[in-house]
């Protein structure tokens, strides 16, 4: 395998970067992850906006015009000939003394990698549909910020995993749900219409979530974007996350509750397949 570290294509096993990397100590860094489908990057042009409106919120210098960042992008993907998979590209304030204040010129650090991964399993899980735990928010309320200070999200991620679970909704304390520890969250109410809590309230703007919406919208069903509750989840049609990794994945489990008859729900079915024809 090939990453791509500061200008250079390296042997993936080599590439480093510094130990005073403000990544490495202070998580100041922010990054994205793109889903790769039939060799195509999908929604390139969002996940390139949002990363650099997440370096401008934080003042980091963006270290490549947007243009030649997807040339890297795509020489990534070909050098590890990944038809199918993820790029992962992650941008930090650079190496510098450790001092909490902005280093003076300091060049950000930026790595590209990318992996394969079979559809084949994402597949599988959409087909059985996947278990999901609530945890208490916890976070800081920057989440629009898509940084790599991820450890609440590590935190939820592993108890969901302990609890059996694939993913953990982050709920506040008036028992809305804001979204999972890496996708936005989902349901569909009796009368068919889709709730998604809106992106300017402390969730992170997914794209996979505005590429559905847009889906929907064409498709002509109905859509509410507001905060949703537990119980109002507990009694849903349907319930679903979306992000680059999981695209639309059904959950039919909510803390050990059964979402309708604890099967995938056909709405969520046929936005993944909207997904994959629109991707292609
Ligand atoms: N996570 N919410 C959070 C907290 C996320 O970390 C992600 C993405 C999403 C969905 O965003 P998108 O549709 O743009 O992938 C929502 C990535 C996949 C990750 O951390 O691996």
């Amino acid at each position: 395998r090939i990453a791509y570290v500061n200008g250079r294509y390296t042997v993936h096993a080599d590439a480093a970067v510094h130990i005073e990397d403000r990544g490495y100590q202070f998580a100041d860094g922010v990054y994205e992850v793109c889903e790769i489908a039939r060799g195509h990057i999908i929604d390139s042009t969002r996940h390139l906006e949002r990363l650099d409106r997440s370096l401008r919120e934080l003042k980091i210098a963006s270290p490549m015009a947007r243009q030649p960042l997807l040339t890297v992008m795509r020489e990534v993907i070909r050098r590890n000939m990944v038809e199918n998979g993820l790029v992962y590209l992650q941008v930090t304030r650079g190496v510098a003394p450790r001092d909490h204040a902005f280093p003076a010129n300091t060049k950000p650090s930026l790595v590209v990698t990318a992996k394969r991964i079979d559809p084949a399993g994402g597949n599988k899980r959409a087909e059985s549909g996947i278990k999901v735990i609530t945890v208490a928010e916890n976070r800081w309320e920057r989440v629009d910020i898509k940084s790599v200070g991820l450890l609440p999200n590590v935190l939820a991620k592993q108890q969901a995993k302990e609890a059996g679970a694939q993913e953990a909704w982050f709920v506040d304390p008036d028992g809305t749900v804001k979204e999972g520890a890496s996708t936005n969250a989902w349901i569909i109410t009796k009368d068919g219409v889709l709730v998604t809590r809106p992106a300017d309230s402390g969730i992170l703007r997914g794209v996979t979530r505005t590429t559905v919406l847009d889906i929907i919208k064409k498709h002509g069903l109905s859509v509410e974007e507001r905060p949703f509750t537990v119980e109002e989840a507990y009694d849903a049609r349907e319930a679903f996350i979306t992000s680059a990794t999981t695209l639309v994945t059904p959950v039919v489990t909510i803390n050990d509750r059964s979402i309708a008859n604890g099967h995938p729900g056909s709405i969520a079915s046929s936005l993944r397949q909207a997904f994959f024809d629109i991707a292609e």
